[in-house]
């Protein structure tokens, strides 16, 4: 049976292993340095899911978006499930606790980006609710 729970920081590393599979290979250092302010903050969520023995299978980041020119609304940053549980309804569960969680804040809306080249994301985000709303280029300047 699969559970769906907030996340702590001892998940981190389980975190960070999916991350990987996200496409965002990661230390468990250095993901462990990130979630420590995302844990923290009031305005970020992340749920994950959870096999039988507690292994994390699955998780999604939302977090409350703020613009100068538009309300609020919440973001999902980021969502993986792990490549042999998909297709069992996790993706879904996780996205409704997030979705649950934004409309605890009275959050109207809960958006999503996702790169074009990821072929289950667009299906699936259709498949639980959400709409296209735009196309955007993503630009980037280093520093
Ligand atoms: C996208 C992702 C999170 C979906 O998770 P999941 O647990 O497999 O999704 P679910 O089982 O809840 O799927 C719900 C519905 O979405 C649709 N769906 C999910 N994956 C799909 C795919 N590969 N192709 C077509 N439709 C799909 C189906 O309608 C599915 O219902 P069904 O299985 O009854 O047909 C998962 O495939 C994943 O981690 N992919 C790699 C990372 C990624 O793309 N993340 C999103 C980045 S924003």
């Amino acid at each position: 049976m699969i559970m769906i729970r907030k996340a702590t920081f001892e998940d981190a590393p389980a975190l960070a292993d999916l991350s990987g599979q996200l496409g965002y290979p990661t230390s468990p250092a250095a993901l462990s340095a990130r979630i420590a302010p995302i844990l923290k903050s009031q305005g970020h969520a992340v749920f994950v899911a959870c096999a039988e023995n507690d292994a994390v299978v699955g998780w999604i980041h939302a977090f409350v978006a703020l613009r100068v020119e538009s309300d609020r609304f919440a973001e999902i940053g980021g969502l993986v499930v792990a490549a042999p549980y998909r297709r069992s309804g996790i993706g879904r569960r996780l996205c409704s606790a997030a979705q649950d969680w934004a409309s605890q804040r009275n959050l109207g809306k809960l958006l999503v980006r996702t790169r074009i080249g990821r072929t289950a994301a667009r299906p699936f985000y259709e498949s639980v609710g959400f709409t296209e709303s735009k196309q955007q280029h993503v630009l980037e300047k280093r520093l």
